[in-house]
């Protein structure tokens, strides 16, 4: 059996590094009939939206598998499990608690103290109660107000039971992906949409921080972004310069608000009506102080320049993962250690890394060597930045389980367990096992 290893002195090899599994409540739950519908119910039923026609009604029916979940996990032997919150489970349209969506949460939350399992709480990974989106969702400024609201009942249903809050998981997909290129629910395309979204997205963020640190002020609360590194596709001034114009766009306009303050300069450049609303006050309330950032880390991208659009994305370089994404572990590096250059960071958690493969069940086993190649070459790469001085507290392999991914649908397998969604069966798959080891060998 294949082992992951770090260097002997790694800091990932001591007990004060966080090993994690991570979900999300729509890619998980199914459940559908005792919660609200959210954008992403209405999208998989739009035709063409999700690659297999599928939806999230049943999922892995982590709604009624719960409990054997949590044993799988503790299994594993990681410190803690990342999961989100359904919005639409645990709140009423009047924006008052549901509480029997709370208890199915409260009895996770309660079953993971039982096994010491560290429970890092994700308030919102993309499931907008519809209504919401029927008033316009990420583009009516109130929105972020609902969320808040949400945040602070949530937090005091669930006291001392969570040890970390992240607000948002990737705002750059609910603003980006749903509302400029409308390839993930709502499916709004615009450019005059994106940004404006992405503004009340992180006035969402910086509004239930505030909540969080009031009425949660003992859990490690910050927010969750992805990067995806931007690399010109050669040394040219004009393409480097359209290089960097993407890294603002899709990278720094999520960090560096949150962190500096201000939204990267290419603000400027931008057609007024492509500019998000920013009314006064809105940008400290948007850099409150994190406990922990959290970072989501795939792939790379490269860019060519363009005349029309500015930057031009050129097709992915191979070795790529069964989605098509690039395998470049040394962009993980540098990322890290760049952002910590550029920024003063607060402790970070890998909160999301993966890959995704086109397993198979042989034998009762699953024989994944590429995600097992994928997660020794990544975890390799954060130990370097630790070595290069960026502090990282934590890890978290995405997934626990094979889910439905957004736009794929059940396709992509980004578990270290394989599901059979036939019959609901999880089994361990090679690479679950080597960081089953990996974690238990500290
Ligand atoms: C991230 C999402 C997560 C999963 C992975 C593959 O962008 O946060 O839900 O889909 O990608």
């Amino acid at each position: 059996m294949s082992i992951l290893t770090l260097p002997k002195n790694s800091k990932m090899l001591t007990k004060d590094f966080t090993y994690g599994v991570a979900t999300a409540s729509f890619q998980i739950e199914g459940g559908r009939d005792s919660r609200l519908p959210c954008i992403w119910d209405t999208f998989c039923a739009t035709p063409g939206k999700i690659e297999d026609n599928s939806n999230g009604d049943v999922a892995c029916d982590h709604f009624n598998l719960w409990q054997q979940d949590i044993d799988l996990i503790d299994s594993l032997n990681v410190d803690a499990y990342r999961l989100s919150i359904s919005w639409p489970r645990v709140m009423t349209v009047d924006g008052k608690l549901n509480q029997e969506g709370v208890n199915f949460y409260l009895n996770i939350l309660n079953a993971l103290k039982a096994k010491n399992i560290k429970a890092f709480v994700t308030l919102y990974h993309w499931d907008l109660p519809q209504h919401l989106e029927d008033q316009g969702g990420w583009l009516n400024r109130q929105t972020a107000y609902e969320f808040a609201n949400y945040a602070k009942l949530i937090c005091q249903q669930f006291g001392d039971l969570v040890h970390s809050y992240a607000t948002l998981n990737e705002p750059f997909c609910s603003a980006y992906l749903g509302y400029e290129a409308g390839i993930h629910a709502p499916g709004k395309v615009g450019k005059e949409y994106g940004k404006k979204a992405a503004h009340h997205l992180l006035l969402a963020h910086g509004l239930a921080m505030n909540e969080l640190q009031t009425y949660s002020p003992n859990s490690l609360n910050g927010i969750v972004l992805n990067f995806t590194p931007a690399y010109s596709v050669d040394d040219s001034a004009e393409n480097v310069k359209a290089a960097q114009y993407a890294d603002d766009y899709f990278n720094h306009w999520y960090i560096k608000p949150v962190i500096d303050g201000s939204y990267p300069d290419i603000v400027e450049q931008m057609p007024t009506s492509q500019q998000p609303d920013i009314q006064p006050g809105d940008m400290e309330i948007i850099s409150q102080n994190l406990d922990f950032l959290g970072i989501n880390f795939y792939t790379r991208a490269i860019y060519k320049a363009c005349k029309d659009e500015i930057f031009e994305e050129l097709p992915a370089l191979a070795p790529r993962t069964d989605i098509g994404w690039e395998i470049y572990p040394s962009a993980f590096t540098k990322l890290l250690t760049d952002l910590n250059k550029q920024y003063q960071l607060p402790p970070v958690y890998i909160t999301e890394n993966g890959a995704a493969v086109n397993d198979h069940v042989v034998d009762g086993a699953v024989d994944d060597e590429m995600r097992y190649n994928y997660y020794q070459s990544h975890l390799n790469a954060v130990d370097s930045a630790i070595e290069s001085g960026v502090d990282i507290h934590g890890y978290f392999a995405w997934s626990l389980m094979d889910n439905f991914e957004w736009a794929e649908g059940y396709k992509k397998r980004f578990g270290i367990v394989y599901v059979d969604y036939q019959s609901q069966a999880r089994t361990i798959k090679a690479s679950g096992l080597a960081y089953k080891q990996l974690v238990s060998n500290r």
